[in-house]
């Protein structure tokens, strides 16, 4: 849940510690920038602005295959239907979401040189520990004079605390229309949640997807791809009956799975049957869709151990949620939030509901009673999820002279290469004949240029897990060696049996 609420590590750090962590998000900034992941929008213009990157092919085909694992593992499997609404939407929207009145950071601007900051996290840091985010600006300026907080630029102090909204306003037409960029893709899903429940023939409890483009004028963004200005969520909103929660089909499938729940400073790992039996979770329906989350995550590559949801109490959660636990993982900085899931209650029907005087009410058919459905949220932050891949699969191998990032073999920019050992003896052609079969099947790159150790490397250094070669055995016995990424290990393969092999 982000800036309605909650601080995001809940593990403060050492100087040393923080020190090493930004020296991590540099690394892989750089590794990134130069392997064509991402990198700074404009960043050959002075004025660039913070916090937009751009993704080049690799980062991009990364992005598509996170997507494509989400669209499988949650989308599909699930049943959930998926829309794509519009990045602009009119003032109306964000009356009745909140968001004029409440998506608010607190603003310090400095009285000398005016240097501007968000005041929790200023404090925050000087501190050293965590504070509310539900607090005053009056409690924001106690805690800045009491703990004798100056600019850190210039050592002045700072003017009184403001609230920031973070809405991105635009202007539509000659007429200048007001209207916002949308900053989490799921009003759109509320707000035509009448109209495609209509078209959908759907049935309670159903769940709306959406991918795409959010935008936030955070007043201090940074470390990359964690805290950008415009960024990609992946949303799913699960509609319910409020008084069925605890009636879900397909409970039994999933309850004895561990959830590696935190709460109170402690992690509990309990089945997700005995998370609702002891009400650590509010429902069997909370218990269920934390548990589907984790096993996507799992299919992503993050490390179990490395994984964890976190109760995230009253004082720190966004005003619509009623319970939120943020999925975490473990990186070098500490906890990064990657998915908030929130049970936004009634909160949003009812506000579109009220603002625009049009009914949101459905029948479940299964009480035969007209009902406000309730929702429950899986709000995933898709760069995030990104930057969070490649720091934990990214390895430096000094005595193997190679970096790798060992992404499972679906999420891999590319998954097969395939290389002629030498340029001549057949072997191009050869080579060529062997990318042009594999390719209606794998992403493959073909690469005929440098050392074959070089080669190797270039690969590694993107995260591919397989290398094919070609050489002059082939020439003679139609066999290819197949390089193993993580492994480095070569084994011979019959062209005729590589479709096989490599799917295996
Ligand atoms: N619809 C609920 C919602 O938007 P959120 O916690 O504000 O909740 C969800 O955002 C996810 O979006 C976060 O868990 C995080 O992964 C991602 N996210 C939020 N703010 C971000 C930012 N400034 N830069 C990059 N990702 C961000």
């Amino acid at each position: 849940m982000e800036n309605f609420g909650c601080a995001e590590n809940s593990k403060k750090f050492s100087c040393k510690e923080k020190e090493a962590g930004n020296k991590t998000f540099d690394s892989v900034a750089e590794i990134a920038a130069s392997r064509g992941f991402f990198w700074p929008t404009a960043e050959i213009y002075p004025d660039k602005l913070a916090g937009f990157f751009e993704y080049g092919p690799n980062g991009l085909a990364l992005k598509n295959n996170i997507l494509k694992i989400w669209r499988e593992e949650l989308i599909e499997k699930e049943d959930i239907i998926e829309i794509d609404g519009c990045q602009i939407l009119p003032k109306s929207v964000f009356q009745a979401s909140g968001h004029l009145k409440n998506f608010n950071d607190p603003l310090i601007t400095c009285s000398k040189c005016g240097f501007k900051t968000r005041a929790d996290k200023l404090i925050q840091e000087s501190i050293g520990k965590e504070i509310p985010e539900k607090l005053s600006n009056e409690d924001y300026d106690e805690l800045l004079k009491k703990n004798k907080i100056i600019c850190p630029k210039c050592k002045s102090f700072f003017n009184k605390t403001e609230r920031w909204n973070m809405m991105l306003k635009t202007g539509i037409g000659a007429e200048s229309k007001e209207a916002y960029l949308r900053p989490e893709t799921c009003q759109s899903i509320f707000v035509n949640f009448p109209r495609i429940y209509k078209t959908s023939r759907l049935k309670l409890p159903f769940g709306i997807a959406q991918t795409g483009k959010v935008f936030r004028n955070e007043i201090a963004p940074r470390q990359g791809l964690i805290r950008e200005r415009e960024f990609n969520q992946m949303e799913i909103e699960i509609f319910f009956n409020p008084e069925k929660e605890d009636e879900i089909k397909n409970f039994n499938e999933i309850e004895k799975e561990i959830l590696p729940l935190y709460l109170k400073d402690k992690l509990q790992k309990v089945s997700s049957e005995e998370a609702v039996k002891k009400k650590v979770v509010k429902s069997k329906l909370v218990a269920y869709y934390l548990t589907i989350l984790k096993q996507f995550y799992l299919k992503l590559g993050i490390p179990e151990d490395k994984m964890r949801f976190r109760y995230v109490p009253e004082e720190d959660r966004p005003f619509y949620s009623k319970e939120t636990w943020d999925f975490e993982v473990q990186i070098n900085t500490g906890w990064l939030e990657l998915c908030a899931c929130n049970h936004r209650s009634d909160y949003d029907l009812s506000g579109h509901q009220k603002v625009s005087k049009q009914s949101f009410e459905i029948v479940d058919e299964s009480v035969g009673k007209k009902v406000l459905p309730n929702i429950f949220e899986l709000s995933a932050g898709v760069d995030r999820t990104l930057y969070a891949i490649l720091e934990l699969t990214y390895k430096d191998e000094p005595k193997n002279d190679r970096t790798i990032f060992s992404f499972p073999e679906k999420l891999a920019p590319v998954q097969v290469a395939i290389f002629p050992l030498v340029n001549k003896e057949r072997m191009p052609e050869l080579a060529k004949k062997v990318y042009e079969m594999l390719k209606p099947q794998f992403k493959c790159f073909y690469d005929e240029s440098g050392s074959i150790g070089r080669r190797y490397r270039r690969q590694d250094e993107i995260g591919t897990p397989l290398c094919l070669t070609i050489d002059g055995q082939t020439v003679k016995d139609d066999t290819v060696t197949i390089r193993e990424r993580d492994s480095m290990k070569q084994t011979r393969v019959k062209i005729k049996d590589l479709v096989g092999e490599l799917k295996k």
